[in-house]
């Protein structure tokens, strides 16, 4: 979805002929002002830069103090590294249905909640809001606490604020797939002081170090994942370039929309269509087969055939693998023993249903008019078979 030119490459070279590649010790570094601009971009207080946006949801995790004897309930839609991030964390993820808008669905969340439920974790899956809303009065009601999945999201929004904005803690990916990419890379971002410490320990255990200061910023021992310069350099230009190659993609998504509903077709469900991201167009189909039909004819994807988006492909979880050594499995931990932990391929149902007659498209911010419209021609052209 992204876009990658000279700017980058004479970013990358700046920092490679200073030879200053490792954040701490560089005064105005790139991490250090990429943080400062995604912070004031989102609206929110701390932003810390990461290796991945796995590191940056375990970060985010922890840096709120979730760990064992805790719930977290995901969405049985999104990358496993949602889930994995919890298990990171030593606690339990709990796997709740979606709604025809593909993303995390109020009332699944409202029906899960149990005594020992302590997070929520909205994911924003293919740019697409959850409907925050909503979800947060559930969560606001019950005293939980969310940390957002943002990682598909980058630049997204829901009614005018910025995704990763609502939650106590939120996590974006900049890996080689998403809106803004390093390659790799992500950013973990929280509302306190006390949380963005913890999240510092995770991220990098010695930063006090690194930033000459002599007290410890926190008590325990993390693996460390920080970002490195390159990373900072390429993502302070991408920043540039997101509103931009979003506001395209909306534009090529609304038209696409316009021209399916005309053609009588059901498009997805949306929260919020002028803050999505708009790299991915939903049709809904009444059902599996015409889906399948659909996407066929169309070049798209049946959104439960991507091969690592859905609950039931997450084979180390059902398995209660969630550590290399037994002492150190969440599954086995004493203090997880009370939680739910019992995954079955036919617990979300609804999903599945939902996700078996959702087929998607990609658009591209480098897409030229006639091949839209080509696009356009090939749905209209589907849609009459359907019919
Ligand atoms: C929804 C979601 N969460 C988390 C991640 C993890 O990000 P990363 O691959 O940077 O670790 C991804 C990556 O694809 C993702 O799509």
């Amino acid at each position: 979805m992204y876009r990658i030119g000279q700017p980058e490459i004479d970013a990358v070279a700046r920092v490679l002929k200073s030879k200053r590649m490792f954040r701490y010790g560089v005064t105005g570094g790139e991490c250090i002002r990429f943080e400062e601009r995604y912070s004031a971009y989102l609206g929110v207080k701390h932003c810390l830069m990461t290796a991945s946006g796995t590191n940056a949801l375990t970060a985010a995790l922890i840096g709120l103090g979730i760990g064992p004897g805790d719930e977290v309930l995901v969405p049985a839609c999104t990358y496993m590294a949602s889930a994995i991030a919890v298990i990171a964390a030593g606690a339990i993820p709990v796997v709740v249905d979606i709604d025809e808008s593909v993303t995390l669905s109020p009332e699944a969340v409202t029906d899960a909640i149990g005594p020992r439920t302590r997070a929520v974790m909205p994911v924003h899956m293919w740019g697409l809001p959850c409907d925050m809303n909503r979800i947060m009065r559930v969560v606001r009601r019950r005293k939980l606490l969310v940390v957002e999945d943002a990682c598909q999201a980058v630049g997204g929004g829901y009614r005018g604020r910025k995704l990763g904005s609502f939650g106590d803690a939120a996590a974006f990916s900049f890996n080689f797939f998403k809106n803004m990419t390093a390659g790799e890379g992500g950013c973990a971002i929280t509302r306190t002081e006390a949380a963005m410490k913890r999240m510092r320990c995770v991220v990098d255990p010695c930063s006090f170090y690194w930033t000459g200061r002599t007290e410890m910023q926190s008590s325990f021992l993390a693996n460390g994942a920080r970002a490195s310069e390159i990373e900072g350099a390429i993502l302070n230009v991408q920043l540039d370039r997101i509103d931009g190659m979003l506001a395209i993609m909306r534009r090529q998504k609304s038209a696409i929309r316009k021209a399916g509903e005309k053609a009588g077709l059901t498009m997805s469900p949306m929260h919020s269509p002028d803050d999505e991201c708009g790299t991915h167009n939903f049709f809904l189909l009444p059902t599996a087969a015409k889906a399948e039909a659909f996407a066929a004819a169309v070049g798209g994807t049946v959104a439960r055939k991507t091969g690592r988006h859905v609950y039931t492909e997450w084979v180390q979880i059902f398995a209660h693998q969630g550590a290399h050594h037994p002492a150190l499995n969440p599954f086995r931990l004493p203090a997880n023993k009370g939680c739910r932990m019992h995954y079955t391929p036919d617990m979300c149902r609804q999903s599945l249903d939902i996700l078996d007659r959702t087929v998607f498209t990609a658009n591209h911010p480098d897409l030229k008019a006639v091949d839209l419209a080509k696009r356009i021609k090939t749905i209209r052209d589907a849609a009459a078979i359907m019919t």
